[in-house]
């Protein structure tokens, strides 16, 4: 198995880092547009394979895309990062130049690859790639919902003070304030939620988890990249190991929950071929009307994509 990861920065030398150290590969090829610099972060993450016990080879290349060639999956976090006061959505038209390029050259050297987007603002990015890689929506997908119930599962860890492995969790809808936590498909040990944490502390939580990567920012003047890597890895590895592990992921709806021509994060069996089975949740009508509000917001970024002038 061959991984390609296009963008040798935080997130992306953290998803090769993880991958490496979990052996998910044979070889992860780290490319990035910035001279020497992928080539100096795959060589680290190789210098710690005989300290840390792993056989993956990473290699690091500027801009080279025949080294990337026959990749198995690709994931892209290539992209400007969040400053403090700037939305997701203000990456918009920087990021697209960027995803849109990549996506291309990466397809036309790895044809057969599965690609997982990570670059922001993410369901938009999700939906840039898709079009550029012109690949079945199965094939293209935006890692937001390991992240997001990643950050809702800790909080909940914290306040219940138990492990966080035994916090089980789903969330829907785009990456972003509109994002819909669904504390009524959460589950502690097998026991629902709500009867170990009251509703206001619940609230609480979902609210803190709507904006965990904002209070991130804050906190380090750029996003994050430990969690975000380490999703990304997830990804990839159900799909290497063929896991068929249930995650949510952004992908293009065609009908799903009565959504059409929309990116969403919804609840998918990943596994070999990509997305193999979108799951269906019966949803009540406040949940309903949380992941309308989301759709709404994630159409008018998807706007603004097909309004931008189209690229020479
Ligand atoms: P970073 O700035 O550390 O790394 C981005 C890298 O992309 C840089 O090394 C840059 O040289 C490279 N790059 C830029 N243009 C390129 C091109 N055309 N080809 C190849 N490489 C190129 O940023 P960081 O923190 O790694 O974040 C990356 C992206 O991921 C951002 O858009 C960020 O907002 C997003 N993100 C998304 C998350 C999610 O949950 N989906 C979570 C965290 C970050
Ligand atoms: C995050 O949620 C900014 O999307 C990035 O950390």
């Amino acid at each position: 198995m061959k991984i390609t990861v296009i963008g040798a920065g935080n997130v992306g030398a953290t998803c090769a880092d993880v991958l490496a150290y979990k052996e998910t590969a044979q070889e992860v090829v780290l490319l990035d547009i910035r001279e020497g610099f992928a080539e100096g972060k795959a060589l680290d993450i190789w210098q710690k394979a005989p300290i840390d016990l792993y056989d993956t080879r990473t290699v690091g290349v500027t801009n080279d895309y025949a080294r990337t060639a026959n990749s198995d999956v690709v994931v892209i976090t290539s992209g400007l990062p969040r400053k403090p006061g700037m939305s997701r959505d203000d990456l918009i038209s920087t990021n697209a130049g960027i995803v849109r390029s990549v996506t291309e050259n990466a397809v036309a050297h790895s044809p057969n690859a599965i690609l997982i987007v990570v670059s922001n603002p993410l369901d938009v990015m999700t939906y840039c790639a898709h079009l550029a890689s012109k690949l079945p929506r199965t094939k293209v997908m935006g890692m937001a919902g390991i992240l997001d119930t990643a950050r809702y599962r800790a909080f909940l860890a914290e306040e219940i003070n138990c492990s966080p492995k035994d916090i089980q969790a789903v969330l829907m809808g785009g990456h972003g304030d509109t994002m819909v936590p669904l504390p009524r498909y959460t589950t502690v040990g097998g026991i629902p939620v709500t009867e170990l944490v009251d509703k206001e502390k619940l609230n609480a939580i979902v609210n803190r988890t709507i904006n965990g990567g904002g209070e991130l920012v804050k906190l380090m003047g750029t996003s994050a990249w430990y969690a975000p890597g380490s999703a990304a890895a997830q990804m990839v590895e159900a799909i290497v190991r063929d896991q068929r592990r249930i995650f949510p992921v952004c992908m293009k709806l065609e009908g799903e929950y009565g959504i059409s021509d929309c990116y969403l994060g919804v609840p998918v069996i990943l596994g070999k071929n990509g997305i193999e089975k979108v799951i269906e949740l019966q949803l009540n009508e406040a949940e309903k009307a949380l992941l309308e509000v989301s759709r709404q917001k994630v159409k008018e970024v998807m706007a603004v994509l097909d309004n931008m002038p189209t690229p020479a």
